[in-house]
């Protein structure tokens, strides 16, 4: 099982994505979860402020997974918001247990995969990159789906998304001790794939030899 874990826009689900691809594996891209009961939150007029209708939005997330409007900054900041009330992480954790204890495998990417979805994972990637790389990524990202979207209201967003999800006292996005660094800022898409697929293929081939 390989958890990849890192902040926003560093483009952990990118080569969380094609390592699934390469090693023939399920993934599981977890922000989604916490995106979709954001979306939720979003559509009803619910209040970010409350636990209480927060962890309601949890359910019935199904229809939103493939929304546009889930990538939207509006969404991130909520999804930002509601992840670090301790219910709604619990409502959204079997889920994610549940498809990393798949006999076969799979890939996960997150912000607590290595630390608390699955601590014994086979291999623990943690993608990092620039705020700036992060947030150039992100603006291009936003215009290809057609958003509009500023650098400097980008990084602004990124760095109050980075500040909570690294404070809060519940599952916060932290390298865990046994995670391998993978620093993308100078790497093209290709080359932080490629290189990510050499980690975990040393990371295979150094347990093979235990
Ligand atoms: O794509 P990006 O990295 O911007 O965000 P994401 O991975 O889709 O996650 C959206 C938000 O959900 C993050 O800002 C986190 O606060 C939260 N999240 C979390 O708390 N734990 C996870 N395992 C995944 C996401």
């Amino acid at each position: 099982m390989i958890a990849v874990d890192g902040p926003a826009a560093s483009g952990k689900g990118t080569i969380a994505r094609a390592l699934a691809q390469h090693f023939g594996l399920p993934h599981m891209d977890t922000g989604v979860l916490y995106r979709a009961a954001a979306l939720n939150l979003w559509r009803w007029g619910g209040d970010p402020a409350s636990e209480f209708e927060a962890v309601r939005a949890c359910n019935d997330l199904g229809s939103n997974f493939e929304d546009p409007e889930l990538r939207s900054e509006a969404v991130s900041k909520i999804a930002s918001s509601i992840s670090t009330y301790p219910s709604v992480r619990e409502a959204l954790l079997q889920r994610q247990k549940d498809f990393a204890d798949q006999p076969a495998g799979a890939v996960l990417d997150g912000r607590d995969i290595g630390t608390v979805i699955a601590p014994d994972a086979d291999i623990k990637l943690f993608v990092t990159a620039s705020i700036e790389v992060r947030a150039q990524r992100r603006v291009r990202e936003l215009l290809e789906r057609g958003m509009t979207a500023h650098y400097e209201e980008v990084v602004r967003d990124l760095k109050a998304r980075d500040e909570r999800d690294s404070n809060r006292l519940l599952a916060p996005l932290a390298k865990a001790g046994d995670a391998i660094l993978l620093d993308t800022s100078d790497m093209d898409v290709e080359a932080a794939i490629a290189q990510a697929i050499r980690m975990v293929d040393e990371k295979l081939k150094l347990g093979a030899r235990r």
